[in-house]
């Protein structure tokens, strides 16, 4: 058994996750970071998977950080079906998952912690985003329940919900924000995404991890059961 205290960070690859791997890697933590290719989180037996290696590779597990995520910009009326199974599954689902399946490490970790990637949408709406939004308030729900079951065990669990980030995530939205909200796709950025932001800025994904790693951190042992906006002000509105 490794002497770190050890991470499960799923969506690995991706400018969040990547960000997130690389602030715990620098604090000390061992991090077994996860990605498609390792596992389909969106299945049962994907989110079983990776978090029996993750203790067969450590021996321990004293974090999750359930990242995994996509979005899907359309109408209600005009939402695929299937779109919404698979934000669900991912978004909420897997964070479920997730946590069940660590739970027991995290309890003999003595201070096991979740910190789920959320998003201000977990607060807050925007129209066309139906599926995301539903999940992550969603999520904010589990994470008060992990925080109030986990109490007794040594398990905190908390929502961190970040404003626009610059990732692949969001890059990949403006053209079909722009076909939703019928603007120019130059346009996307400062008239749709940044639009509710009081700071009209993109977060850095390094800001999202240091974030994290505090929650994670000796500083954070006694946030549990909230969620912790990087807004720009955004829900200030
Ligand atoms: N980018 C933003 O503006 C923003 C804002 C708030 C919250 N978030 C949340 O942050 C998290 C990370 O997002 P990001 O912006 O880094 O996105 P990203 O697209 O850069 O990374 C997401 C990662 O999740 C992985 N993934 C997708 N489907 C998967 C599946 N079925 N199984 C396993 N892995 C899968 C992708 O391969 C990708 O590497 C998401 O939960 C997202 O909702 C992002």
């Amino acid at each position: 058994m490794t002497e770190q205290r050890a991470a499960l960070v799923t969506g690995a690859r991706g400018g969040i996750g990547a960000a997130i791997v690389v602030r715990l890697e620098a604090d000390g933590w061992a991090v077994h970071g996860v990605d498609l290719e390792d596992a389909d989180l969106t299945r049962r037996e994907g989110n079983k998977l990776v978090v029996d290696q993750a203790i067969e590779r450590f021996g321990r597990l004293d974090a999750i950080v359930p990242n995994a995520g996509f979005q899907h910009v359309a109408p209600v009326w005009d939402f695929p079906e299937e779109q919404w199974d698979r934000l669900i599954a991912l978004l909420l689902t897997s964070p479920f998952l997730l946590a069940r399946y660590a739970w027991e490490s995290l309890a003999t970790s003595g201070d096991g912690r979740i910190c789920v990637i959320a998003s201000a949408h977990a607060l807050t709406a925007s129209p066309f985003k139906a599926g995301y939004v539903s999940a992550k308030h969603g999520v904010l729900g589990l994470v008060k329940t992990l925080a109030l079951e986990g109490a007794g065990v040594g398990i905190s669990a908390t929502a961190v919900c970040p404003a626009y980030v610059r990732t692949p995530l969001v890059e990949a939205q403006i053209a079909d924000q722009a076909r939703a909200h019928g603007v120019e796709a130059a346009r996307v950025l400062e008239d749709v995404i940044l639009e509710r932001q009081a700071v009209k800025r993109l977060l850095e994904p390094s800001e999202v991890a240091d974030v994290v790693a505090f929650l994670l951190g000796p500083g954070g042992r006694g946030i549990t059961g909230v969620p912790v906006p990087i807004d720009l002000g955004w829900t200030a509105r």
